[in-house]
């Protein structure tokens, strides 16, 4: 967007109705002087100010000063939809208003980030007081609010009506005429939220405490007590409802006042107490005060013959001691009589009536005057801003208005002066500085002429020479000072000067209008005739020591903390009262000048406070010594805005790509690409020295409009960049953390492998170690290798142990140290195999081992085959008794058949083989062939069994021959050699007779004759009869024997 075009649409579009019949309205006038045509005219000035005034419009602008005329009506434009209006709108949009003011200094406040104030100013009853509560007003409906912020916020309202109550009274100017001079910051944080306050209070008008002009009314708060004040409290303060009862009160005889509602103001004031957190003792003892003050008023003293005072103790008295916590005597004595110290001595001296009522009053004005600073300093404790982060303030000054009565003392003296160091400190910031700074920065420039004041504060303040230094000389002074001789000092030293006049000094014309106790000055804003009388004493503002002492002993907590020790031991005498207000003034003028300046100007519309009257006079007068017309001629030619082109560069360069973000070269070069970028106009602005000059507020009000749309835009950007780096500093912190977490993890996972393997090593090195002394007795170092091997053998034993019971070759081979339990464990298993083998044995395989072991005593190591004889398992018989032939059978049962086998039986001569049955009974054995017993041999006459030593199944029964009936010895050959042969020996009991011979065996044969059979190993198996007549039986040769 162009600049022009912002320009054309800076107004806000869209705005309630009420702005466009403000802008209507406002088309009554300029609302800015600096757009009249006749600005050189007083009197186009005054026409407008006057027409404006007559549609109640009460403001008009010279640039950013604001004129303000007294309307003496209420108006209906500070209500909040006017508030709302002019927040946040820049100043030229809307008419001229006090919020459009407050707004922009808040706003310039918070953009720029430094304090400021506004410098309300005009005389009394022009409208300051109100404009001043307007513009806290405003802030307190428009800033950020929050709860706590809240009560901050309603206590600096709230500390308004209180001030004001005791503060401000009627005069004759203005019914509400503040009688203290009063600075409020009003202090900011960054957000904009009013987060604190402070008050400097002024020079308090206390001599309004004990006299009042005609017309004129004590400080408010006395007349709201008496007329709102309960029942009750009236009581409890000795008071009565009539302020005519009281001395101080009807001195200005006008204690009702039509614009005044004294008992509505005694609520707000009590409201006010409360919001601003004043306790039930505060409060008692601050209303104790005020109406100790009334009762002491009514102190009345009697003179004695010698005219010395004579006070006796009545009712108004013993109410004063009372509320202020004095003993009635120590006041008594206080109020009659002066201590004075003579060396050693103290000498009681009484008081002349006079002087007792001079007195009395002194505390009375003391009482009040402490107590107002008592409660300026207690509302500042409250509105104290607790959080110490950086503040930025705007100041709100509204002190007392130039007066002039028909007779002017001290107070009006000090007022006008303040007035004037107003007027000076305006002129300083915005005539003459102004000025200055354009024939230092070198702009081109025709002097305005305006009227300086210096000269005035020069005459009241100056060294040595002022009229303040006068006075305060002739306070100090030993001797008889008075305040004829002062004027006549004054004289002295005044005497030519042309702002300073006296009735001596006078010309002939002058001199009707002035007394002989009267001074003129000529101030900014006009003629004041000041009466002497008092002012030495007023300057002094003297309070007995005693006096003082006698306060200290209040219980009034209020009183007690107002006289306080240090002060009444202190011996330097204390400033006077107007040098004291004149360093204050000094100390003000230092605050203000550190800060940026607002002006609003109230202008009094006309002395009657009447509403809608325009007294053109009175107005062309405050024009002509506020010095208006300059102010507007400086703005015309000038400029409204400057800033240092460092500053200027550094708030506007986003606006030109040529200057953002950064500018390289001279600042003022920056400035100048900026601008031109920016369209200026050559009118709109001139280069200074240091500064840029920007001519009409305007252009400087568009400038700041686009730099907001760009400031958006900017922080748009801003935040995507920042947003993009935080992002970039998570992933890289997240990054990082995952690195610590691995290189953490992988720390742990090194240092617990470091530990196994150290743990291994150790392991390893025992084992080797162990390993090594295996051999040794057991020692440390190889204990737990030799349990290891130890465990490890009957781990592996466990898995390798013989199955049966026959298996002797499998056993593992112990390590040495397990030799012996090796040992034992082989034949403890061996044992429990056999166990187990022979609890699985059967009765019957029993019975066949027995058989066995029979067989194994006879043949076991002798003959070749038995061996392999072992394990065929024995038979009950060969052939079944179907097999027998039945006459065979029924011959020989009686006998009882035990066994049967077929058997080969070999001649005894031929050798020829027959197969036969052999049957073995009880007593017997027969050989059957068929039905036919062949031959029965009887055990007894069994004499032996013959077996060859060789694999062969050849066997020789010798039978005795002594029988005839026997045939001789039987050869047989029977393939189940063995069994037969152990069911034989068995049977017949014999088993020794069984012989197992090598070579040939003789066998007989019938009638003596005997031969052999010769046994031999062989190829194949043969059975022959050999050439030697022997029968000769061929084995093939068994393998293992
Ligand atoms: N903006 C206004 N609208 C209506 N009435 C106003 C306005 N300003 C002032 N007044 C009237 O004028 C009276 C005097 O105004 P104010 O007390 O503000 O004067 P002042 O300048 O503070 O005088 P002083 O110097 O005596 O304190 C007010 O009491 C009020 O009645
Ligand atoms: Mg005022």
């Amino acid at each position: 967007m162009s600049f022009s075009t912002w320009q054309k649409g800076k107004g806000k579009l869209g705005h309630l109705d009420l702005e466009g019949a403000l802008t209507a309205r406002d088309r009554v006038g300029i609302q800015d002087f600096v757009l009249l045509d006749a600005h050189n005219s007083e009197t186009a000035f005054l026409d407008n100010l006057k027409k404006r005034f007559s549609e109640d419009l009460i403001y008009t602008y010279i640039g950013t000063l604001l004129i303000s005329v007294n309307p003496y009506k209420e108006l209906d434009i500070y209500n909040k939809k006017h508030m709302d209006l002019y927040m946040g709108v820049n100043f030229y949009e809307l008419p001229p208003h006090i919020y459009a003011l407050a707004d922009n200094a808040y706003h310039t406040m918070l953009t720029e980030g430094n304090n400021h104030f506004i410098l309300i100013s005009g005389e009394s009853g022009a409208g300051k007081t109100e404009a001043s509560k307007k513009i806290l007003q405003y802030y307190a409906v428009s800033c950020p609010s929050s709860a706590l912020l809240d009560t901050v916020r309603d206590r600096m309202l709230m500390s308004n009506p209180v001030l004001e109550a005791f503060g401000n009274a009627k005069t004759l100017k203005n019914d509400n005429s503040s009688r203290f001079g009063k600075y409020m910051d009003i202090q900011f944080d960054r957000q904009g939220d009013a987060v604190g306050g402070h008050i400097l209070s002024y020079l308090l008008e206390k001599s309004r405490v004990v006299h009042q002009n005609h017309g004129e009314r004590n400080f408010h708060i006395f007349y709201q007590l008496v007329e709102g004040g309960e029942e009750d409290l009236l009581r409890q303060l000795g008071l009565e409802r009539d302020t005519q009862h009281y001395n101080y009160l009807v001195g200005g005889e006008c204690a009702n006042v039509s614009s005044i509602n004294d008992k509505n103001d005694w609520k707000t004031v009590k409201n006010a107490l409360s919001v601003i957190h004043f306790d039930e003792s505060d409060i008692e003892h601050l209303f104790g005060v005020i109406a100790s003050v009334l009762h002491l008023g009514n102190v009345h003293f009697d003179g004695d013959t010698k005219g010395y005072a004579v006070l006796n103790s009545n009712a108004e008295l013993r109410w004063v001691s009372k509320l202020i916590g004095v003993h009635v005597q120590v006041l008594q004595e206080a109020l009659s009589y002066r201590k004075i110290e003579a060396k050693t001595d103290e000498v009681m001296c009484p008081f002349m009536v006079d002087h007792a009522v001079y007195v009395r009053d002194a505390l009375a004005k003391a009482i009040y005057g402490r107590t107002f600073t008592w409660l300026v300093n207690r509302i500042n404790e409250s509105l104290e801003n607790q959080d110490s982060t950086r503040k930025t303030v705007i100041g709100l000054l509204d002190i007392y208005g130039f007066e002039v009565f028909y007779v002017n003392s001290f107070e009006q003296f000090c007022i006008n002066y303040c007035n004037e160091k107003l007027q000076q400190l305006f002129i300083q910031l915005t005539l003459k500085a102004e000025q200055e700074e354009y024939e230092a920065e070198g702009i081109e420039w025709e002097p305005v002429q305006f009227f300086n004041n210096k000269i005035i504060c020069d005459l009241v303040e100056e060294k040595y020479r002022g009229i303040i230094s006068v006075l305060d000389e002739e306070c100090l002074r030993p001797g008889d000072a008075t305040d004829l001789t002062f004027l006549e000092k004054l004289e002295e030293k005044m005497g030519n000067h042309p702002h300073f006049v006296t009735h001596k000094l006078a010309d002939k014309k002058t001199r009707k209008t002035l007394d002989r106790g009267d001074f003129r000055l000529l101030h900014y804003a006009g003629e004041v005739t000041y009466c002497v009388v008092g002012f030495i004493d007023k300057n002094n503002d003297l309070l007995y020591r005693h006096i003082k002492e006698a306060m200290r002993q209040s219980k009034n907590s209020i009183i007690r903390q107002c006289f306080l020790c240090d002060e009444v031991d202190s011996r330097r005498r204390p400033e006077t009262v107007a040098t004291q207000f004149k360093n204050s003034l000094l100390e003000l003028t230092e605050i203000l000048m550190a800060k940026e300046a607002w002006y609003v100007r109230c202008l009094k519309s006309n002395d009657n406070k009447q509403s809608g009257k325009f007294d053109d006079v009175l107005v062309r007068h405050q024009v002509k010594y506020l010095g208006l017309i300059e102010h507007l001629r400086v703005r015309r030619a000038g400029f409204a805005y400057r800033r240092r082109y460092e500053e200027f560069l550094k708030r506007y360069k986003p606006l030109c790509p040529d200057t953002w973000p950064h500018w390289r070269g001279v600042a003022a070069d920056g400035v100048e690409t900026l601008v031109k970028h920016l369209g200026y106009q050559p009118d709109e602005y001139k280069m200074g020295r240091t500064k840029i000059f920007i001519r009409y507020a305007r252009t400087l009000f568009a400038t700041e409009d686009a730099f907001e749309i760009c400031k958006h835009e900017l922080a748009t950007r801003i935040q995507a960049k920042y947003k993009g780096y935080r992002a970039k500093g998570e992933f890289k912190k997240q990054k990082e953390a995952a690195t610590k977490i691995e290189t953490c993890w992988r720390g742990v996972q090194a240092r617990k492998e470091r530990e196994r393997r150290a743990w291994a090593v150790k392991v390893i090195k025992k084992f080797i170690k162990g390993y090594m002394t295996r051999g040794q007795a057991k020692t440390t170092d190889n204990s737990e290798y030799l349990a290891f091997v130890r465990q490890s053998y009957l781990n592996r034993l466990k898995g390798n142990l013989p199955k049966t019971v026959l298996d002797k070759t499998t056993w593992l081979t112990p390590p040495p140290v397990m030799k012996e339990t090796s040992e034992i464990l082989r034949q403890l298993h061996s044992r429990w195999l056999v166990r187990k083998y022979v609890r699985g044995i059967t009765p019957q395989k029993k019975a066949q081992m027995q058989m066995k072991v029979i067989t194994s005593a006879i043949f076991k190591g002798k003959k070749d085959s038995y061996p392999q004889s072992v394990a065929v398992p024995f038979q009950d018989t060969r052939i079944s008794e179907q097999d027998i032939n039945v006459r065979v059978l029924q011959t020989i049962r009686h006998e009882r058949i035990k066994y049967s086998v077929p058997v080969v039986k070999y001649d005894r001569n031929g050798f020829k083989p027959r197969p036969r049955q052999l049957i073995l009974t009880q007593s017997a054995a027969y050989l059957v062939e068929e039905a036919k017993i062949k031959q029965r041999a009887d055990y007894v006459s069994l004499k032996g069994v013959s077996v060859s030593n060789l694999g062969d199944t050849m066997m020789i029964l010798h039978v005795a021959n002594d029988d005839h009936k026997q045939k001789g010895d039987l050869l047989l050959q029977c393939d189940h050699l063995y069994e037969f042969l152990t069911k034989l020996s068995v049977l017949a009991n014999k088993q020794n007779a069984i012989k197992v011979l090598q070579g040939s065996i003789k066998f007989e044969i019938q009638g003596g004759k005997e031969n052999f059979v010769d046994f031999s190993t062989g190829q194949e198996p043969l059975v022959y009869k050999g050439k030697n007549g022997h029968l000769t039986v061929v084995t093939p040769r068994t393998r293992t024997r």
